[in-house]
């Protein structure tokens, strides 16, 4: 049986949403490339992502740091030495990193040396869920580059592990110039790279990966607010856009579990094909990033009216909500995706027959509307469906379709979530009007040509 992911990876194949980086090379692991489809739904998430979080939201701005940044960044952030950088060993099945000393397996003072190490590691089991573990192995997760024209350690510096730093480092411009009062917000969408041990499950965990981060500047007594405010802010933000209330969950991290930076975590996580998984982390950060930022670069970073002795200056607490867009992407896809067997339309010739739904919210859902002459052989409805897919095509993201059967064609739309099929038909001719069928329920209706764009937007919410 062919389980859910792969039917999801074959699809996304076949209708141009996802591709394996570098295929006729053979691929390159853990790297993937956005097709037609799969760039418009990622650019549907991130403007989704953006206008909650700047136009819906007070008090939040944007920003767009650079992959690039001072060695030093990371080496204040604590990504050069805590967990990223440690000895540690990599469960195959459930992806938890332990560090040696945390893996249940007894290593006498004496045995320390690799050899040793590896014939111990090849008998124990994950702690967590008994799954078989890598060796151990020194490693950290940033990707090491060289900037300039010398490859020496002078030039080194890293790809960035995620998208924050450059928002902590801009703190005080961004403060400034916009004239910022706390608490607020700045927001950022951008690449991060991590050289993942074990990469896995399609867009899951991969190497190169997009984030779109918040990170919230409050007064420290009120983070515990925050973090619990935006934590239902966010949940709301996947319901609005469809996803299943059952499919999704928060859970609380305990101490040993959080990461480095983090004095409260919850992940918000999605019921993946291949189980309950992180799509997302709310973290309450504390004043980790600020202070030692401020510690690292000499600059201070205290908010506060600096000249005045009597009013407080303090280190502001942030609270971050971090999602990768591929992973969320995902989770879109897995939501939506329904075979209904049998099938729906009248093209469907046995009840084995599947027919492929992709019931995408209208906002994330790469193509809106396909436009589709009656049939193909007459002149005159070609004419009509390409001078309406011309007047459409500069407001909403079209698809012309004149091959095959007109179930077919509506089936092919069904199957990359098409919100609504636009038919060009005789009556069409006379009347100056077409047929719009709704994707989820197959309603169909009239409506006059010079209305559609307007119509269109408003059922759109454009
Ligand atoms: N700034 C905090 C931070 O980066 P994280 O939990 O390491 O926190 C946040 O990452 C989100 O980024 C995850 O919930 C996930 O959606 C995404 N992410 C992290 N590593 C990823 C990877 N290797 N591939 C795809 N997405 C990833």
């Amino acid at each position: 049986m062919v389980n859910l992911t792969e039917k999801i990876i074959s699809l996304c194949k076949r209708r141009g949403f996802i591709f394996p980086s570098s295929e006729i090379y053979g691929g390159f692991s853990s790297c993937y490339d956005f097709g037609p489809l799969g760039v418009e739904m990622k650019n549907n998430i991130k403007k989704a992502w953006w206008d909650e979080m700047t136009k819906l939201h007070e008090n939040i701005v944007g920003l767009d740091a650079a992959i690039l940044m001072s060695p030093r960044v990371w080496q204040a952030s604590g990504h050069l030495t805590a967990g990223f950088a440690d000895e540690l060993v990599e469960c195959k099945v459930c992806h938890k990193r332990f560090k040696i000393s945390d893996v249940q397996v007894s290593v006498s003072k004496n045995s320390n040396s690799e050899k040793m190490l590896k014939l111990k590691f090849q008998n124990s089991k994950c702690p967590q869920c008994g799954g078989e573990l890598t060796q151990p192995r020194k490693f950290n997760l940033m990707m090491r580059t060289f900037v300039g024209p010398v490859e020496d350690k002078a030039s080194q510096t890293y790809l960035r592990a995620e998208t924050c730093q450059g928002i902590y480092v801009n703190f005080e411009n961004v403060l400034s110039s916009m004239r910022l009062k706390i608490p607020f917000g700045i927001a950022q969408i951008g690449k991060a790279f991590r050289n993942e041990i074990t990469p896995s499950n399609f867009i899951f965990r991969m190497r190169e990966f997009e984030q779109m981060e918040l990170q919230w500047f409050c007064y420290p007594k009120e983070a515990n607010r925050y973090f619990n405010y935006w934590k239902q802010e966010r949940m709301k933000w996947y319901d609005n856009l469809g996803i299943k209330k059952e499919n999704l969950r928060l859970v609380e991290i305990s101490s040993k579990e959080r990461a480095h930076y983090a004095k409260r975590q919850v992940d918000i996580q999605y019921k993946f094909p291949f189980g309950w998984q992180e799509i997302e982390g709310v973290h309450n950060r504390g004043d980790w990033d600020l202070s030692n930022h401020s510690k690292y670069s000499g600059e201070n970073l205290k908010y506060g009216n600096k000249d005045k002795k009597d009013k407080e200056i303090y280190f502001p607490y942030i609270i971050e909500t971090s999602v990768g867009v591929e992973r969320c992407l995902f989770a879109f896809l897995c939501d939506a995706y329904q075979e209904i067997a049998g099938g729906r339309t009248k093209t469907t010739k046995s009840t084995k027959e599947i027919e492929i739904l992709l019931k995408l919210d209208k906002k994330i859902t790469p193509v809106k509307i396909a436009v589709l002459p009656l049939v193909k052989n007459k002149p005159d409805l070609v004419k009509k469906a390409k001078e309406v897919y011309q007047l459409l095509k500069p407001h909403f993201v079209c698809q012309y379709d004149e091959v095959g059967s007109i179930g077919r064609r509506y089936r092919r739309q069904d199957e990359i979530g098409t919100f609504f099929c636009l038919t060009v038909d005789f009556e069409s001719l006379k009347q100056n009007d077409l047929t719009i069928r709704y994707r989820d329920t197959m309603f169909q209706e009239r409506i006059k040509i010079p209305r559609l764009i307007k119509v269109l937007k408003e059922k759109l919410d454009e």
